[in-house]
C-alpha cells in the first residue's frame, strides 16, 4: 500500500487510468446490448467487480486526508469506481444528473441518506453485500461509518459525466451547482444548515 503522505493531493492520472488487465476483466463482465445498463444491471457488475477482488484490491489505499477514488472501467455506456472512505469522509447531498447508480458495500460500512422532506432522511447502512440503486435523478448522500477504509464500489450508466451538489445562499435558497462527474463532492452545506436531515 502507498504511503498516505505521497498521495495528497491525488494523482488524477492515475486516477482514471484503469490497469489494462483490470479493464480487460471488466470489460467481459459488462452486459451486452447497446445503450444504457439498468439498474439492476449496475448493481450486478458492482457486484460482480466486487468478486474480483484480485483485481482492485491492489489499489486500494487509506487516507486520512481526502476520500480516495479510482476509476475501474469505463466505456462509452458505463463507468465503474473505487470509493474508499475514511472518518469523516462524505459526499453530502448530490444527484448523478443523466447517470443512472448502482452500488454494493465491500468493506467496512458507510451510510447512505436521502431527504425525507419535510424533516429527516432515510438512513441505509451499506455493508459488505449490501447494494442501493437508484435512475437519473437519484439524490443522495454517503458518509463513512465504520473501517479503515470502508470500500464500495459503484457503477454508472451512462458514464458519470456531471453530478450536481446542492448548496443553500444567504437567503437560505436552496440551488443546485453542477460539477464534472470526476470532480470529487466535499459539499456539506446541507450538513451544516440542516444536520439532522443529513
Ligand atoms: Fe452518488
Amino acid at each position: 500500500m502507498a504511503s498516505t503522505d505521497t498521495l495528497t493531493p491525488q494523482d488524477w492520472t492515475e486516477v482514471v487510468s484503469p490497469p489494462a488487465e483490470l479493464l480487460a476483466a471488466v470489460s467481459a463482465l459488462v452486459p451486452a446490448g447497446d445503450g444504457p445498463l439498468t439498474t439492476a444491471q449496475l448493481v450486478q457488475l458492482s457486484a460482480d467487480v466486487a468478486a474480483r477482488e484480485d483485481l482492485w484490491r491492489p489499489l486500494v489505499v487509506a487516507d486520512t486526508e481526502r476520500r480516495r477514488y479510482r476509476l475501474l472501467y469505463e466505456d462509452d455506456r458505463v463507468d465503474t469506481w473505487l470509493i474508499m472512505w475514511m472518518p469523516g469522509q462524505g459526499t453530502g447531498y448530490h444527484d448523478h444528473a443523466i447517470s443512472a447508480v448502482g452500488l454494493v458495500g465491500v468493506d467496512g460500512a458507510v451510510v447512505e441518506k436521502q431527504m425525507r422532506l419535510p424533516h429527516g432522511s432515510s438512513d441505509v447502512e451499506v455493508r459488505e453485500g449490501v447494494t442501493r440503486e437508484g435512475p437519473a435523478g437519484y439524490i443522495h448522500s454517503v458518509a463513512h461509518v465504520e473501517g479503515s477504509p470502508a470500500i464500495t464500489i459503484h457503477s454508472y450508466s451512462p458514464p458519470l459525466m456531471e453530478v450536481a451538489q446542492y448548496r443553500v445562499d444567504e437567503h437560505g435558497v436552496l440551488r443546485r451547482e453542477t460539477e464534472h462527474g470526476r470532480r470529487e463532492l466535499i459539499d456539506n452545506t446541507i450538513a451544516e444548515i440542516a444536520p439532522d436531515i443529513v
